[in-house]
């Protein structure tokens, strides 16, 4: 049975002090639940975050890291120094990390065996764009997605890796995937991972739907055989809309 995630991307919101604020009314009205909670905040929250939620049950995570362990990249953040602060975990290949500052499959590929060699786990995310959706090309376009970047991996390697699959036409558009349609592509995902890596490995795979998660569609989203969670943009910065979409698990 695969254990249910609810992943908050907090992208480029919340300072310090507005995640402090965040964090003491989240304690505190955090339910009992059988998902793993975490949440994906900035580098400048990501050690105070980490101190503050150590004795919960919620991980910080990171949402991003640089594909070389050290060197002159000025302004960047290595596997390493995730690790030194105590984060175990990073999102990679978010569809605006792909769109907007350039990383291609082969800079996530290497992003992924960097994030691995240092022991971190990692969020992956795939998804199309609308235009590959109208010309019905989505399927191979995600395919090419998780070969490009994953399919070099040994077995081993993919107790690391949970999947986020996120049809960037449905991220922040308040425009959901249907049920059907998010299900569709995850059971797509899980065969094309069972053809590569055999049934077992592929029915181990977490796979979150990520793309305008609300409290009011969270509940029907997660009930979808092959979908193991969310990984949740807009409605997680705000406490309630969040612990009702935990609640929905
Ligand atoms: P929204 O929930 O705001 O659509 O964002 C989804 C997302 O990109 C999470 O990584």
């Amino acid at each position: 049975m695969r254990k249910k995630i609810i992943a908050a991307n907090w992208k480029m919101y919340k300072d310090l002090a507005e995640a402090n604020d965040f964090f003491t009314f989240f304690i505190d009205k955090l339910p009992k639940t059988k998902a793993e909670v975490k949440i994906g905040t900035s580098y400048t929250n990501l050690w105070h975050a980490f101190e503050t939620t150590r004795n919960y049950p919620i991980e910080i995570v990171a949402q991003n890291l640089h594909q070389e362990e050290k060197g002159a990249y000025t302004g960047e953040v290595s596997a390493s120094m995730l690790k030194s602060i105590g984060i175990e975990t990073v999102i990679i290949g978010h569809s605006e990390r792909r769109e907007y500052f350039g990383e291609s499959d082969h800079i996530l590929k290497q992003k992924v065996t960097t994030a691995l060699k240092n022991n971190l786990n990692i969020i992956f995310c795939i998804g199309e764009k609308l235009s590959d959706r109208k010309a019905n090309n989505h399927f191979d376009l995600v395919k090419s997605q998780l070969k490009n970047a994953l399919f070099d991996l040994n077995k081993k390697d993919w107790k690391h890796i949970v999947l986020a699959y996120e049809p960037v036409w449905a991220i922040g558009t308040g425009e959901t995937a249907s049920p059907e349609q998010a299900q569709e592509m995850h059971l797509f995902i899980r065969n094309t991972i069972a053809g590569k890596y055999g049934n077992e490995l592929a029915e181990n795979v977490r796979i979150l739907y990520g793309g305008s998660v609300k409290p009011d569609n969270a509940g029907t989203l997660f009930s979808q055989p092959d979908i193991d969670g969310g990984l949740v943009g807009g409605a997680s910065l705000e406490v309630d809309s969040f612990i009702e979409i935990i609640k929905a698990v």
